[in-house]
């Protein structure tokens, strides 16, 4: 009986560790709020309701900052260079009486309250980045406190999988455009 105990607390211990390890494999957690963010330029606005029904349904809207030095490596094309930082801050939306989303007479949302961020950062050499890309993402309070509540930073990188093609980079094309 004994035994059996001890030889299920081996094998906690090591699920445990292996957990650890293959966390560590993507941590995150050196990622900080980017101590240049104030003068980081907004490059996107993400706020049409009838666009993005997603945004709606969550009554959300987001703005994208870079920058400068970003805004200009991505006119010149090609993969963002080792280092670039990217912000996407959340606001929660102007509501009726009711609760609803208020939109104007384009279909756009204006914003009530700072929600959060998610802040990417690219780290080429970094043996901790994500094996299939060089980004490491971290959520951060409206405080910008690490958010350890909200989105992981798995999940982050799951979805932005999805923008491999264009370097992990939801927004590549508004960063190439944004004319500041
Ligand atoms: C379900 C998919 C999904 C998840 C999960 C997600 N993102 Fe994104 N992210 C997007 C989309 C789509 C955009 C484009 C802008 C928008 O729609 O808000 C984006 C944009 C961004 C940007 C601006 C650069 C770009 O790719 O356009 C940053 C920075 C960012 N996300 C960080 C994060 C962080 C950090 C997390 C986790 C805490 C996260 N994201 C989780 C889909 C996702």
């Amino acid at each position: 009986m004994v035994r059996l105990l001890l030889a299920s607390v081996v094998i906690s211990a090591l699920s445990l560790t292996v957990a650890l390890a293959s966390n560590r494999a993507v941590a995150n957690d050196d990622i900080v709020f980017p101590a240049n963010y104030s003068q980081f330029v907004l490059y996107a606005t993400y706020n049409e309701a009838g666009n993005r029904p997603e945004l709606l349904a969550t009554g959300q809207l987001r703005e994208l900052y870079a920058s400068r030095a970003t805004l200009e490596a991505a006119k010149a094309g090609g993969p963002l260079p080792d280092g670039t930082v990217l912000v996407r801050v959340r606001y929660d939306v102007a509501r009726d009486a009711k609760g609803e989303p208020i939109q104007d007479a384009q279909g756009q949302m204006s914003k009530a309250r700072l929600l959060g961020f998610g802040v990417m950062e690219k780290r080429a050499r970094s043996p901790n980045s994500h094996p299939e890309g060089e980004w490491r993402y971290r959520g951060f309070t409206a405080d910008r406190q690490p958010n350890h509540d909200g989105i992981q930073p798995e999940a982050c990188f799951a979805c932005h999988l999805t923008a491999k093609h264009r370097d992990f980079v939801f927004s590549y094309e508004r960063l190439v455009s944004a004319n500041k």
